[in-house]
């Protein structure tokens, strides 16, 4: 990590307390805390509470959750061992449906039991436990190379717009549509960032806003109707985002907002990037219909974050977490192989 950047891994195990520990970010940008959680029900509600979100950090809170649940498991055969795993398994998954991530890093953990299903109880233990930290590594490689790759599309001084949190707070470090930016300040270089502030739970105002001013960013928050008169004004020269799940034919669900800002790109012919490891891409969604959206309740939007209620009762809200950009207002996927064009089968 770079000297200014947050100095401490957003999620990861702590072996000797046995514990998944985390930035609670419901707390950002006020109290830094740090969360050590040892029980299913804790780091399933830390995951739907998004004290810990971005689709690569809650991969990883996942697997390490489900490494956790194992390691207690009162069981002596691999039957009743495997049935207790999938049972936590489908419990975590249950926390959000939208980023593939989550179900792509738990699946991997049960392929790795059944993988070791005739060793002794302990060595699946350890198998599973050896396999949490090589998601959280991998996820660490793999953001610094989306980093690498998205560099490529800067120069000193660009102005860059993004939206939601898909910097080091949403993986383990350096995030995804951040990552350029973070590995950018490292070599010396300086951009203008211009955060949405992402309404309703404000990960742009509260957690990307953070991060880049803790990484000496030159950091502009504007309210997620802004956008528009910023791109009028010329001000930026590429947008960042990050992703959930990637369709096969490129369709890409992130954060509420970002199609609309994709929209906006194309009128105003800022080149939208959309960064993402290739974990994210769900081949057996054909495209973004396929994609579950998560709808959030309804106080997210009336009263979170203000001190008195700021809608009448009564009132009806809708309020999807996330919204499916077309594939064809996407100018590219950065991902850590490259920058690539959809569609992905082939
Ligand atoms: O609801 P959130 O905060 O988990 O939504 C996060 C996003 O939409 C991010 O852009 C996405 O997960 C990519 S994170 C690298």
């Amino acid at each position: 990590m770079g000297k200014n950047t947050l100095n401490h891994d957003t999620v990861g195990l702590d072996d000797d307390k046995n514990a998944l520990f985390i930035i609670d970010q419901t707390k950002l940008p006020n109290d830094v805390e740090i969360l050590y959680l040892t029980k299913l029900e804790d780091i399933h509600r830390a995951i739907y509470l998004l004290q810990v979100r971005g689709a690569p950090a809650i991969g990883v809170a996942a697997a390490i959750g489900l490494y956790i649940a194992a390691k207690d498991f009162d069981v002596d055969c691999w039957e009743g061992f495997y049935e207790q795993l999938k049972a936590a398994k489908n419990y975590l998954a249950s926390a959000r449906p939208t980023a593939v991530n989550l179900f792509w890093a738990l699946d991997r953990m049960e392929q790795t039991a059944v993988r070791s299903k005739t060793l002794a109880l302990c060595e699946i233990k350890k198998a599973l436990h050896d396999e949490a930290l090589r998601i959280r590594d991998e996820d660490i490689a793999v953001c610094r190379a989306i980093g690498e790759h998205g560099l490529t599309l800067l120069k000193n001084g660009d102005g860059i717009l993004t939206h939601c949190n898909a910097g080091q707070l949403a993986a383990v470090r350096y995030g995804t549509a951040l990552a350029p930016v973070h590995l950018g300040r490292e070599r010396g270089m300086n951009f203008r960032v211009f955060t949405d502030e992402t309404r309703p739970l404000l990960q742009g105002a509260r957690l990307s806003a953070f991060e880049l001013v803790a990484d000496g960013v030159d950091t502009t928050l504007i309210c997620d109707n802004m956008a528009s008169q910023v791109l009028k004004n010329g001000w930026v020269n590429i947008i960042f985002t990050g992703c959930d799940r990637v369709a096969a034919n490129g369709d890409a669900a992130n954060k509420i907002g970002t199609s609309g800002l994709a929209i906006l790109a194309k009128h105003y012919g800022v080149p939208f990037y959309v960064c993402a490891p290739f974990s994210t891409i769900d081949m057996t969604a054909k495209s973004g219909a396929d994609i579950v959206i998560e709808q959030r309740p309804p106080d997210e939007v009336t009263e979170l974050w203000y001190e008195r209620r700021m809608a009448p009762r009564g009132v009806n809200v809708y309020n999807p977490a996330f919204d499916v950009t077309d594939s064809e207002l996407i100018t590219g996927f950065v991902t850590e192989n490259g920058i690539m064009r959809p569609p992905f089968y082939k």
